[in-house]
């Protein structure tokens, strides 16, 4: 998520650092997005020039301190893990300009728990991109009980400037709009798959040839990760207490076997090393 996004923004003309702790995923990253722009190329849809300007505002480093002293906005994309992104929001918030702003990408943890890291709770926010970030137009943009109006105005405008529609929450609620009516639909997916009333693969047929949907609930989930899914349904439980929110137990015993969806081979389905899908796993 994080190199889409960098890559989104320098094709929208912004200088951008894409940091990772890992030089590993940076090297796979830089590849991966090299491999999307050439096929866009090739496509017409761009030119071998354009992207090259765009690659020339675009630096991949290990090294948070170097970069993040001259950043006017930071996106955060690292796991999803509340810790983690606090702990990442505090040295930011210490390294950062004083007019920076500060915003995750998570899918579900809220502005005002991360904001909890920082000295800086007005210019904090969420600005949402969904998967894959350089494709999708929607952008959730969620403000947090202390987000300043001029933070959401400014986090609005910048989707803009990147050719996305944004969608503004006024009160931040775990899981957002987007993920909270798909959670539904995967909730009641998930109880027809462990009633025994319907396969895998049937439940994604019926919600894409009856519903109109891109994609099933299931095959969406094995492009976008089952760790992904489980975290924001076990960030909602831990929130609400609520048992009905917590990670079914397909779920669950997926994640704790290391089938993750696509990125591992297997998550709902399984892959070959191509990508091709195998069957139901
Ligand atoms: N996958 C999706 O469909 C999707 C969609 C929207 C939002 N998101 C959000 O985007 C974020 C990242 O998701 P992803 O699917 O790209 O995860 P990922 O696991 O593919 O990538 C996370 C990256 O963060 C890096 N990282 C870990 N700790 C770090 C740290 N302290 N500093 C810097 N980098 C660190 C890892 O090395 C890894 O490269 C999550 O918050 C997730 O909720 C994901």
């Amino acid at each position: 998520m994080g190199s889409q996004i960098g890559m989104a923004c320098a094709l929208a003309g912004y200088q951008v650092n894409v940091q990772d702790v890992s030089a590993d995923s940076l090297t796979r990253a830089e590849s991966t997005l090299r491999g999307l722009m050439e096929r866009r190329v090739e496509k017409g849809r761009i030119t071998a020039e354009e992207v090259a300007d765009a690659f020339a505002r675009l630096s991949f480093t290990t090294e948070l301190d170097a970069v993040a002293t001259e950043a006017d906005l930071v996106i955060e994309a690292a796991v999803e893990n509340l810790p983690v992104k606090q702990e990442i929001f505090r040295r930011l918030d210490a390294l950062c300009p004083e007019r920076t702003i500060l915003a995750s990408n998570s899918s579900s943890f809220v502005p005002s728990r991360i904001a909890e890291a920082t000295q800086r709770p007005d210019r904090v926010i969420n600005i949402h991109f969904f998967n894959p970030a350089l494709v999708m137009k929607c952008v959730e943009v969620v403000r947090g009980p202390q987000t300043s109006a001029e933070t959401l105005a400014a986090a609005v405008a910048l989707v803009e400037t990147l050719d996305k529609v944004p969608v503004v929450m006024q009160k931040e609620i775990n899981g957002f709009i987007a993920n909270r009516i798909l959670d539904a639909i995967r909730t009641e997916a998930v109880f027809l798959l462990e009633g025994g009333y319907a396969s895998i693969t049937d439940i994604d047929v019926a919600c894409r040839t009856a519903l109109g949907h891109p994609k099933g609930p299931f095959e969406l989930q094995d492009m976008t990760g089952l760790d992904i899914g489980y975290a924001s349904k076990q960030g909602r439980f831990e929130e609400s207490g609520d048992p009905a929110e917590a990670p079914s137990r397909s779920l669950s015993e997926r994640v704790a076997a290391g089938h993750l969806g696509r990125k591992t081979g297997q998550g709902w389905y399984r892959y070959d090393t191509h990508g091709n899908l195998i069957g139901e796993a």
